[in-house]
């Protein structure tokens, strides 16, 4: 099995103001990474920096990108690759939540989860790693997908349309990339405790949405456990990350239980159709 140093390893982290972001970039920079990092949310990410730094981490340069935005992504990389080289590991975090009944979906929610979630990780890949290709010196790609990846999870249509794409890109990108010496890893995180259980849009009953996330934080585990899974995916190129036992069971039955994964599905869907009560 390959054991990556990351000491000195040169790696970007996306969606680093808060949660899995966050505590990745904490995570690389005590094992000695020098830091790229970026965020849409400019005082979240300059605290990150703050903590790094104070920790004794490197940064070598920390952005406020959009990274459904393609020319922030593209001048971001050019700014990199012109100063400091290519990366050695690229680390996909950044993404946005949206729990809805399709009908109740407006455009703006449907072209905001996909621009963050899928263009987001795409914008990474496309300007990121044809340099560390061309650099030879191998590497390591790793996105975070979500449990939603690998499961039809309800209310969760579009959200896990975007996070499925990036477990069939990553899939791929395992193969395609493994002659150059560059791993890649999926990441698929059951409930985590971060910004997200404020953030997420529910279009539902405000106060049922409440109990709801109420609830969520009960099951989450803490972002630092899945920063730590991540360090140690990208040490071991280890490609398929499941945080949580529950998640891996559930996996199983869809692999080879249809019939029992089917009945899992259907009293989930009933379960939250019960627990959010829609306002439309
Ligand atoms: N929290 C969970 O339960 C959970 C479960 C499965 C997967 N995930 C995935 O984990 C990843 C990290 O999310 P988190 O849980 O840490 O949430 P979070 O909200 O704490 O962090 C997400 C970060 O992404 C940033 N971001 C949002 N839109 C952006 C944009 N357009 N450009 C750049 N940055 C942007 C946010 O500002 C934030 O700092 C996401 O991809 C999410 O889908 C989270």
């Amino acid at each position: 099995m390959r054991h990556m140093e990351i000491h000195g390893k040169k790696v970007l982290v996306t969606g680093v103001a808060s949660g899995i972001g966050r505590a990745t970039a904490l995570a690389l920079a005590e094992r000695g990474a020098r830091l790229f990092i970026t965020d849409i949310n400019s005082e979240g990410l300059e605290e990150t920096r703050r903590l790094i730094v104070e920790k004794g981490g490197e940064v070598c340069l920390s952005k406020t990108v959009d990274v459904s935005d393609y020319d922030a992504m593209r001048e971001l990389a050019d700014e990199v690759h012109s100063t400091f080289g290519p990366l050695d590991i690229l680390a996909n975090v950044a993404g946005v939540a949206l729990f809805s009944q399709v009908e109740d979906m407006t455009h703006d929610q449907w072209e905001r989860i996909v621009n963050v979630n899928m263009w987001g990780p795409y914008h990474g890949i496309e300007c990121f790693v044809p340099e560390m290709v061309r650099a030879g010196k191998g590497g390591h790609v790793l996105t975070v997908s979500s449990t939603a990846g690998i499961i039809g999870l309800p209310w969760h249509a579009v959200y896990a349309g975007t996070k499925h794409a990036l477990v069939g890109t990553s899939e791929v990108l395992r193969f395609d990339l493994r002659k150059h010496n560059i791993g890649v890893s999926v990441v698929l995180p059951g409930a985590v405790n971060t910004g997200m259980v404020q953030s997420v849009v529910i279009n539902a009953d405000e106060d049922a949405c409440e109990r709801g996330r109420n609830l969520f934080v009960k099951i989450t585990i803490a972002p630092e456990k899945v920063a730590d899974l991540i360090v140690k995916a990208i040490e071991k190129n280890k490609y398929m990350v499941i945080t949580s036992p529950d998640i891996k069971l559930l996996y199983f039955l869809k692999k080879y239980l249809p019939p029992a994964y089917r009945l899992v599905m259907r009293f989930m869907t009933w379960l939250l159709d019960k627990a959010l009560p829609r306002t439309a």
